[in-house]
């Protein structure tokens, strides 16, 4: 699996499977959430709606991922994952890895090749970018998976260059 970085706006990607930084409702919020609503259009949230009324009735817990359709998105899928809120007094890293990790699970049970991440838990959740950068780069290199390509799109430069740092 090769990793490529992408400076820019993931909603204007191309990819098999979109990866959206949610919240556990499930049902949008701001940031990278709000865009792939706004832009995908209805559709993904009816699907998310509905899995609240199944599978997720208690929401998605931190560090696990389900698929929707991406909608008007140029993707087939979007995997909804929610990071961990940054803490000073807790290390959840591993939550953060686990939102990788699973969506890495997600893609292959879809059969995704391509799978485009947004920097999950560095805008609202408030995770310094360097160590989100490490930890989803490590953790995407660590991973077996059928997923040929992990193209992590960069909202602005201190993301991408936090990630062109550990994906050299
Ligand atoms: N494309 C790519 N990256 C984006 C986009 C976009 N269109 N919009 C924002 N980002 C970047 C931000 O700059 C940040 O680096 O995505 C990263 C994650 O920021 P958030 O979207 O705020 O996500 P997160 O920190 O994981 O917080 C999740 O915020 O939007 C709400 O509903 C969401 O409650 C959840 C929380």
């Amino acid at each position: 699996m090769k990793i490529t970085l992408v400076r820019g706006d993931i909603t204007e990607q191309h990819a098999d499977a979109i990866v959206n930084a949610a919240n556990s409702s499930l049902l949008g919020g701001g940031g990278v959430d709000g865009a792939i609503h706004r832009k995908g259009g209805p559709d993904i949230l009816a699907e998310c709606r509905a899995l609240r009324a199944s599978s997720y009735g208690r929401g998605l817990p931190t560090g696990q991922a389900v698929a929707t359709t991406a909608g008007r998105l140029n993707a087939r899928w979007v995997i909804h994952t929610v990071g961990p809120v940054h803490s000073r007094d807790e290390d959840r890293s591993e939550l953060l890895a686990s939102c990788h990790r699973e969506a890495l699970r997600v893609a292959d049970e879809l059969g995704a090749r391509t799978v485009a991440f947004p920097a999950i838990s560095t805008g609202v959740y408030r995770w310094p970018v360097e160590d989100a950068a490490r930890i989803a780069v490590e953790t995407v290199r660590a991973t077996k998976t059928s997923v040929e390509e992990v193209r992590f799109v960069l909202f602005d430069d201190p993301a991408y260059e936090a990630f062109a740092e550990h994906a050299r």
